[in-house]
């Protein structure tokens, strides 16, 4: 194991793999934890996913960034510790401290060790006078935030991405509500949510044609036959992602090919002839559907960002103050 400089260690559950794919398995209809796609392989072709052309999320988030960096850093106020969940390439990262006045540190929070350990390698070395404290936890539950050596103004909590479109609605408000609680009555949260738009450019998006989306699902199995006693026929299941408009969601599928058996650790599961097994949702809001999660959660948005097309937005939540 990488040994992480000024690292807190909250010692998360340690994933149940096996568990969590034999209760999936046992549902009707079948599911897949998503949580389990972003393995060394899988995070790299999420990479590939946001190079893609119809893959409109990760630039025109990008852009929007760009684009309100200071009147994003006017909202948030000087000395604030930048606090993010999960870990991408970076490159947002990178922006938006470069946009802050004065901030006081870094906290990357990761369940993974050595993703964690991955993202402080790449930052380290662009802010060499900012504070790193990074955190492993799992951040659906409230973290307490370890303590710059210079007092910080307030904390920020940066979740870009849409990531947290890839939760139900339960598990987004339990998610907000413990946001609230690390981020304390002074702090804001900014998260980045993809818009409700025309199925013909959402659907293109889960769809690319070079297939890179449909490697990435597909590498779940890969990843469950290697770490798993289980051999699912890559041949026999198929990528298959329609967005639900009754939903506003993407729902991603892994539907196999013919009926067919397949064995995990033992115990035998049957998949008829174009059985559909869900793993993803990526939820597309509209504005009173993400202010009513927020509200929720005790959170009020107290600020909105929108890329031209209005096709992805930036929201700045704090928390709903009571006398
Ligand atoms: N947060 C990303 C999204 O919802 C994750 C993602 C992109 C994804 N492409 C995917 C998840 C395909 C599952 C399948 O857009």
């Amino acid at each position: 194991m990488t040994v992480i400089p000024n690292l807190t260690d909250l010692r998360p559950t340690p994933d149940d793999i096996l568990g969590d794919v034999l209760t999936g398995l046992a549902q009707s209809p079948k599911r897949l934890p998503s949580k389990y796609f972003y393995d060394r392989r899988g995070s790299a072709l999420f990479e590939l996913i946001t190079r893609q052309p119809e893959y409109y999320l990760t630039r025109t988030e990008l852009g929007l960034l760009k684009a309100s960096a200071d009147q994003i850093a006017d909202a948030v106020g000087p000395q604030a510790h930048v606090v993010e969940y999960g870990s991408g390439s970076g490159k947002k990262t990178r922006l938006l401290l470069n946009a802050f006045k004065d901030p006081v540190a870094y906290t990357p929070i990761e369940i993974s060790h050595s993703a964690l350990a991955e993202t402080v390698r790449k930052i380290d070395r662009r802010f060499g006078s900012l504070e790193v404290l990074p955190v492993c936890a799992d951040f659906t539950k409230p973290v307490p935030l370890p303590r710059p050596a210079r007092k910080a103004d307030h904390a920020l909590i940066f979740f870009p991405g849409s990531t947290l479109g890839n939760f139900d609605a339960d598990e987004a408000i339990s998610i907000l509500r413990a946001m609230g609680q690390t981020m304390g009555s002074r702090g804001g949260a900014l998260i980045g949510i993809d818009l409700q738009k025309p199925r013909s450019i959402v659907e293109p998006a889960y769809n690319d044609k070079k297939g890179a989306t449909a490697c990435f699902t597909l590498n779940l199995l890969v990843r469950l036959n290697r770490e798993l006693d289980s051999n699912f026929d890559l041949d026999r299941f198929a990528h298959h992602a329609i967005y639900v408009e009754e939903h506003s969601r993407i729902q991603t599928f892994l539907i196999s090919q013919r009926e067919q058996e397949v064995e995990v650790a033992g115990r035998a599961f049957r998949f008829a002839a174009g059985e559909l097994m869900q793993v993803e949702y990526s939820h597309k809001y509209t504005d009173a559907f993400f202010s009513a999660l927020a509200a929720e959660a005790g959170l009020r948005v107290a600020h909105r960002w929108n890329d031209p097309n209005n096709w992805f937005g930036l929201r700045l939540l704090r928390r709903i103050e009571h006398a």
